[in-house]
């Protein structure tokens, strides 16, 4: 089931089936975006609820006006300038969207990955590809193929290109006119958005009051076993810890499974390793508890925490 000829995976796009590929932040779980039929296989096979809406992946900047309606000067500019690359845009979508994809919102999530496999899968399939994270809804997301197949060995393909290189899902942004939304953060930063977009009011809209989008829930991307964030001395940590550090110096002589996602606590290395630690600790016989230290929340480290708080959220939430 894990291959890598594009073609067969691009048939089987064409086909109305289910194909896992690589991007460059997660592994996604891709149907032809403009067959309803088959963009209802991966709410089924993921078991994600219908109200979570899909992103879709384009590979020419053609397809961006094939499925907005509306392009203004700051959606190409931001386009231009990141993609290919780990941002998605929220924009008004154009009737060519099938409603199941944008789970009846008006708007849809579309980007450019940077992955050439990826690229040339939505080449040779000859359609936007709809593609959430290829894993189980509320479970870790998936970096190589072997933990796509861990969480969904029904799907029909899985593209196997090797560990992702960035490792945490997309910055997401919407934009209407003048203004920009961050939604979800990831290895794009406010700070970068900003940088390419001087004269528009930025928002940062990761805490809103209301589900601006559901992928802003408080648990989401858990390992199995509890997973706690590290703020006490590592010494006194239970036995059959797991734990994960971001620099070297820190486990001393502990009698603990330790992962480093970095050597030095250098926060590209740790986006790019952090879910591979966590499904590694998930699959390791002897780990009860996954004991994970926190980053400073500071430009990528925003996006660390993100995810490490929601993957951590039911296990230190469990009365709530
Ligand atoms: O890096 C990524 O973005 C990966 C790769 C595969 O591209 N995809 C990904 O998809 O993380 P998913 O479905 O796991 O997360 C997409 C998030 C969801 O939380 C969804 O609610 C939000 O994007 N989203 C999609 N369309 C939206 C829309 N029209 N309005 C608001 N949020 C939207
Ligand atoms: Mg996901």
């Amino acid at each position: 089931m894990t291959k890598n000829s594009i073609s067969e995976a691009a048939q089987i796009i064409k086909n109305g089936g289910l194909v896992a590929f690589p991007t460059e932040t997660v592994y996604g779980l891709g149907a032809n975006a403009l067959n309803p039929f088959a963009v209802a296989k991966i709410f089924e096979l993921k078991e994600r609820p219908s109200f979570d809406p899909l992103i879709v992946h384009i590979a020419s900047f053609d397809d961006l006006s094939t499925l907005c309606a509306g392009i203004n000067e700051n959606i190409m500019r931001l386009a231009k300038h990141f993609w290919p690359g780990p941002l998605t845009l929220v924009l008004p979508k154009s009737v060519v969207v099938p409603d199941i994809v944008t789970s009846g919102l008006d708007t849809v999530g579309i980007r450019m990955p940077d992955n050439s496999i990826a690229l040339e899968l939505i080449k040779q399939a000859g359609c936007p590809i709809a593609a959430p994270s290829a894993n189980k809804f509320g479970q870790l997301s998936p970096v190589n193929a072997h933990h796509v197949k861990k969480q969904l060995p029904n799907v029909d393909y899985i593209l196997d290109g090797g560990n992702t290189s960035v490792g945490i899902e997309s910055t997401i942004v919407s934009i209407e006119g003048n203004t920009c939304r961050l939604l979800r953060p990831g290895f794009i930063t406010l700070d970068d958005i900003e940088k390419a977009l001087p004269n528009t009011f930025i928002f940062n809209s990761t805490k809103p009051e209301k589900l601006v989008s559901p992928g802003l829930l408080k648990s989401h991307y858990s390992p199995k076993k509890p997973l706690f964030i590290i703020n006490e001395p590592l010494e006194s940590l239970p036995e059959f810890s797991g734990l994960i550090l971001h620099g070297k110096n820190k486990a001393g002589n502990l009698s603990k499974t330790v992962i480093y996602t970095s050597q030095s606590h250098n926060k590209i290395e740790i986006s790019a390793n952090l879910f591979a630690s966590l499904h590694a600790m998930e699959e390791d016989e002897i780990v009860q508890r996954i004991y994970i230290e926190p980053v400073e929340e500071k430009g990528l480290g925003i996006a660390i925490m993100d995810r490490l708080k929601k993957a951590a959220y039911q296990y230190n939430n469990s009365t709530n």
